[in-house]
């Protein structure tokens, strides 16, 4: 008898342990959407939220891709209910979370959600450690489609099995969701998180600048830094090989149409479609002009991020300020973008003939003198007059980015 218990109990035990897994085949290609952080913190409401999903539609993100509406931090009450549930905020949600996903599934996008796997999240509010499957249940009867999970006030959890048992409490509720492991780069999520997640924060938060460091201690008894776009990309070098379909290095949220320049929020979305990231926008949709709008929904620069190899791009060569970046595409195409780091206005030229690129890591190779290539400018959506059998030549003002395609002629 006794042995028949046990061998019943490692029979459940092997089955839930082969049983849990993440969702498949979501996030293919990176996941696109708008998240509410980087504008509005933890002021968000119904209405704003309502707001955001009628000018997704309006503005035409959802045709150029983008799928989810996802609240950040600030949703729930305080405290819990006697039965331990999240509640959300009667003030700034007063018709609870439901009403606003199947609002939001109403406009045809998807819809996600936000907590923590500490105590607390980031913002003070109650965290998921241990309340896990009461918390998935709960995600799942809102109705979400993704989940964020932040990374604060979780002690000496281990990270690798802190996001493990949220990925099986999202399981085993049944409900597909992306799962998105915001715990910043901290314990190498690119090692563990493809098995867990969809893609997975690779740093601390991203700040509104172009090339700035931000050191503060709001929120938090310790000093953190956030940093601008160009030196959050550079700062994890090696771990392209970490990303493809289904799972994602992400540099953070974009803040594009939100303090920048022209130039640097140009910059700014061309770099994260040459890195595959996901393309999560930040910027206040009722303000957004139509300089970030045609930014944003630029489908030939959205094709290389969500091209279906999902290979991430690289620095390939940083000289005299030039910086260039490269990603394989398909059939044989590649994305090649050149930033002008610099403050002043730079002249570019490059031939591609003289310069054979290899990447190590896809074997894909570029080479302009065993095979002509048409050169399309992926802002002016034009083929150049030259092919790459002449050097190309062109001015690159200060942050800005050359950003071409090269198809097999
Ligand atoms: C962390 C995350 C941010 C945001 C806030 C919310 O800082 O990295 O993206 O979710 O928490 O408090």
């Amino acid at each position: 008898m006794k042995k028949s218990i046990i061998a019943l109990a490692t029979a459940l035990t092997l089955s839930t342990a082969v049983d849990a897994q993440k969702f498949d085949n979501l996030a293919m290609t990176p996941p696109m959407g708008w998240n509410s952080w980087n504008t509005f913190a933890c002021d968000i409401s119904e209405k704003t939220v309502k707001d955001m999903a009628d000018l997704f539609v309006e503005l035409g993100l959802d045709k150029a891709g983008y799928e989810y509406i996802v609240i950040d931090d600030g949703w729930m009450k305080k405290e819990r209910d006697k039965q331990g549930n999240l509640v959300p905020d009667p003030e700034k949600f007063p018709n609870g979370i439901k009403a606003v996903a199947d609002y939001v599934h109403s406009k045809g996008l998807k819809f996600g959600i936000y907590n923590c796997a500490g105590t607390q999240t980031c913002g003070g509010y109650p965290g998921g450690r241990g309340h896990e499957y009461q918390d998935a249940l709960l995600y799942a009867s809102f109705g979400i489609d993704y989940l964020k999970y932040d990374w604060c006030n979780t002690g000496k959890l281990y990270a690798p099995e802190a996001y493990k048992t949220m990925r099986d409490a999202l399981y085993s509720a049944g409900r597909p969701v992306v799962f998105s492991i915001c715990e910043w780069g901290d314990n190498k999520p690119w090692e563990w998180g493809a098995e867990i997640g969809h893609l997975w924060r690779t740093t601390g938060d991203i700040y509104c600048c172009y090339d700035c460091e931000y050191v503060t201690n709001k929120g938090l008894p310790t000093q953190w830094s956030a940093w601008g776009v160009w030196p959050i990309l550079r700062m994890r070098k090696d771990i392209r090989k970490y990303a493809g379909p289904g799972h994602w290095n992400d540099p953070d949220m974009l803040e594009i149409g939100k303090c920048m320049n022209a130039a640097e929020d140009r910059s700014h979305f061309a770099l994260w479609c040459l890195s595959a990231a996901p393309l999560i926008l930040g910027n206040d949709l009722r303000t957004c002009n139509n300089e970030t709008k045609k930014l944003i929904t630029n489908k030939e620069l959205i094709a290389v991020d969500q091209d279906k190899l999902g290979i991430q791009g690289y620095e390939y060569q940083f000289k005299d300020s030039i910086s260039i970046w490269v990603k394989p595409l398909e059939d044989e195409a590649w994305a090649v973008g050149f930033v002008n780091t610099s403050k002043v206005e730079k002249t570019l030229e490059f031939d591609f003939k003289a310069n054979t690129i290899f990447d190590e890591f896809s074997r894909r190779e570029l080479n302009a003198s065993k095979h002509e290539y048409i050169i399309r400018d992926l802002f002016k959506h034009e083929d150049l007059k030259n092919t790459t059998s002449k050097p190309i030549k062109t001015k690159i003002g200060s942050h800005d980015i050359y950003m071409l395609k090269l198809s097999k002629k």
